[in-house]
């Protein structure tokens, strides 16, 4: 049997060896969905099975996690749609991706940080909010879910307070399901625990200059 290593549930990714490392870029290519803080990639598996033309990119700052995850991809056949790389989205995103090149961006349930003084260490801020809607092509998405309802609130506030995305059902309202027919493993945990999910959904707005193109977004 193989050696097992013990994984671990979080990392500090403020910590230096995951701030300034060299990444590999990620081409442009067809309409592309990214993941931010994949984990076991659950969500991007199956969104490749639903939406097979699509290209599937999972960031995970868990490296060990993310050397099996490459091997399960690997071994079901998914290995040339679904790409799995080791990231700190915090300090990488503007290297993994040119301006206008990604179609949609999902962050499922990234972790609370619930202590005042570690809220410095969550995912998504200011400057993530920009990157992945600079990222992002015209009318492309930046869908975001969490059972954490203060977290939810503070994502909703980072993106209405961002010029290049617009709410879309309407400013300050969370979204009211998520409409992509894949659930992500924190969603089935949460959903099986009778827990409420809070769901944001955002478009980068049409006009924003010579991007690309918009074809590929489909909600
Ligand atoms: C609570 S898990 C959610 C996993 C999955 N999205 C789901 O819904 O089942 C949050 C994931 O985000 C990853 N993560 C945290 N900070 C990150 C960062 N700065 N860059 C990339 N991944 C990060 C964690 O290692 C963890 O795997």
């Amino acid at each position: 049997m193989g050696k097992r290593f013990r994984i671990r549930h979080h990392v500090n990714p403020l910590k230096l060896g995951y701030q300034e490392r060299p990444v590999e870029r990620i081409l442009p290519g067809p309409a592309t969905e990214v993941e931010v803080g994949c984990a076991e990639a659950h969500w991007l598996v199956e969104r490749a099975a639903v939406e097979p033309s699509w290209r599937y990119v999972g960031l995970e700052i868990r490296e060990d996690l993310v050397v099996e995850v490459r091997q399960r991809v690997a071994r079901l056949g998914l290995g040339a749609r679904v790409d799995v790389r080791y990231a700190n989205a915090n300090t990488d995103l503007d290297r993994l991706f040119g301006a206008g090149e990604v179609t949609r961006f999902v962050v499922n349930f990234p972790d609370p940080w619930f202590k005042s003084w570690q809220h410095k260490r969550r995912l998504l801020t200011g400057a993530l909010v920009r990157s992945m809607a600079e990222c992002l092509r015209p009318l492309g998405e930046l869908f975001f879910q969490s059972d954490v309802f203060d977290l939810a609130l503070d994502a909703m506030a980072l993106c209405e307070g961002e010029p290049l995305l617009t709410n879309a059902r309407e400013a300050w309202r969370f979204f009211p399901e998520n409409p992509f027919g894949v659930v992500s493993r924190r969603e089935r945990k949460s959903t099986r625990q009778g827990r409420r999910v809070w769901r944001l959904l955002y478009r980068r707005d049409r006009d924003q200059g010579p991007l690309g193109s918009t074809s590929g977004t489909t909600h």
